[in-house]
């Protein structure tokens, strides 16, 4: 398949070809937690560019639990015109926009003030960084109830204001993938054990989204390829969850890996497996669509063409590009014209993982507040300076957000 045909989706809608923007989070929410202008004037970059699809940065669906300051929030449709926007922008050029819902569970940043909760009580294991994050109490019945429903609230109210689909988050270690997670999911009740108990929270919140929202909005699912920890959720795992997936309305799976602890979105594994150096993913979304009757696409890793071009010639039907996006909006018409463009950020040269996998992080967010602001990319920009400036701007935003949410610092 060509990264330039479109895609019919089972739901029936089209999306003009097989490049997508991945979710990348932004922390560029305005003070009421709502779409702000650079925000938006980010995603008009991307709609020029002419990628396929824009699966947005995470947005929370609970303000009370987010995955860092300055992040989206869809809770009530108090800041619709906001969110219309932001809609109406990415599509202005014919490319979908499907919103990414997600609740972090136990990865919520300790300086955020917040009482944060998992499935069960574990806390991080982030060697010295550890203490970035408050241990979890273990949830309840009424919070699992609580949860599902606000996915549901925020998908009705995505598609609402004008996305054309939702993206539920259940990979890099956040609430659902916690559940899914033996290492991370110890309940003795319905909720945990079995993989079957494992995954129902996802295959609750899948159906009853599903259920909730028009027949050509779609749905789709984030998923862990594997955790890349040993006794995590495994690459069988995955399998299995794809198949109970593949009768419930999904339109497309993302296939991904790892969580904070093992950063394999980024390359980095825990588990003394090695990744491949480009789309990393591959061989395992190969195998997973041995058994997946809904389109996947893979993310991490892709940021040349000829790669793209594998991943579509191994049967999966979306590229997911983060980084490459992020350096150059415009890829997607580039490639038409020249086919050797490979957007790619300076070297990190640190031995420590955590360390470097924070760096990165900084490094995209620095290329995605330039786009925001209308300048251009830096690739080039040095780690040390990416991440000081990312960690001012946390420290100022996660003082903003206590005093929200407390009304003190
Ligand atoms: C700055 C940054 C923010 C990210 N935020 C999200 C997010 O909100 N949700 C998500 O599913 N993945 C997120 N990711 C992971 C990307 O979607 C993607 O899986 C990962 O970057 C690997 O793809 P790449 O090599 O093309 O960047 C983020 C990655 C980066 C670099």
């Amino acid at each position: 398949m060509q990264p330039y045909t479109a895609l019919t989706l089972p739901n029936g809608a089209v999306i003009p070809n097989r490049l997508a923007k991945a979710a990348m989070e932004e922390n560029m929410a305005d003070n009421d937690h709502a779409p702000s202008k650079e925000l938006i004037r980010l995603y008009q970059s991307w709609a020029d560019g002419g990628v396929g699809l824009m699966i947005t940065g995470n947005v929370m669906i609970d303000r009370r639990a987010m995955t860092g300051p300055g992040g989206v929030v869809l809770d009530s449709a108090q800041f619709g015109a906001r969110f219309e926007q932001w809609s109406r922008t990415a599509r202005s050029r014919g490319a979908h926009i499907w919103m990414q819902i997600n609740h972090p569970g136990r990865q919520m940043p300790a300086a955020m003030g917040q009482e944060t909760m998992a499935p069960s009580a574990v806390p991080m294991d982030l060697g010295n960084y550890s203490r970035q994050f408050a241990a979890p109490r273990a949830m309840t019945e009424a919070d699992i109830a609580d949860v599902q429903q606000r996915f549901v609230n925020s998908a009705r109210l995505a598609e609402r204001f004008g996305f054309t689909g939702v993206q539920i988050h259940a990979a890099h270690g956040y609430l659902l993938s916690q559940f899914l997670s033996p290492l991370t999911n110890k309940r003795t009740d319905r909720w945990g054990g079995s993989l079957e108990n494992r995954a129902r929270l996802l295959v609750d919140v899948v159906k009853a989204v599903r259920q909730a929202v028009g027949k050509g909005f779609a749905v789709a699912v984030k998923l862990n390829s594997a955790d890349f920890q040993k006794g995590g959720f495994s690459q069988d795992d995955a399998k299995q969850v794809v198949s109970m997936l593949n009768t419930l309305g999904v339109d497309l799976i993302e296939l991904s890996g790892g969580s904070y602890e093992a950063p394999a979105m980024h390359g980095q594994t825990r588990d003394g497996r090695t990744l491949a150096r480009e789309a990393y993913f591959l061989e395992f979304a190969r195998d997973i669509a041995t058994v997946a009757t809904m389109p996947l696409m893979v993310t991490g890793g892709i940021r040349r063409y000829p790669v793209v071009e594998q991943v579509l010639a191994s049967g999966i039907a979306m590229a997911g590009m983060g980084t490459a996006l992020a350096i150059d909006p415009q890829l997607p018409k580039a490639w038409l014209s020249d086919r050797s463009a490979s957007p790619a950020l300076r070297a990190i040269p640190w031995k420590n993982k955590v360390l470097s996998s924070i760096a990165y992080m900084a490094m995209v967010k620095y290329q995605l507040r330039r786009l925001s602001q209308g300048r251009q990319t830096r690739p080039h920009v040095a780690p040390a300076l990416a991440l000081l400036m990312q960690q001012l701007e946390t420290k100022v935003r996660n003082w903003q957000y206590r005093r929200m949410m407390h009304g003190g610092a």
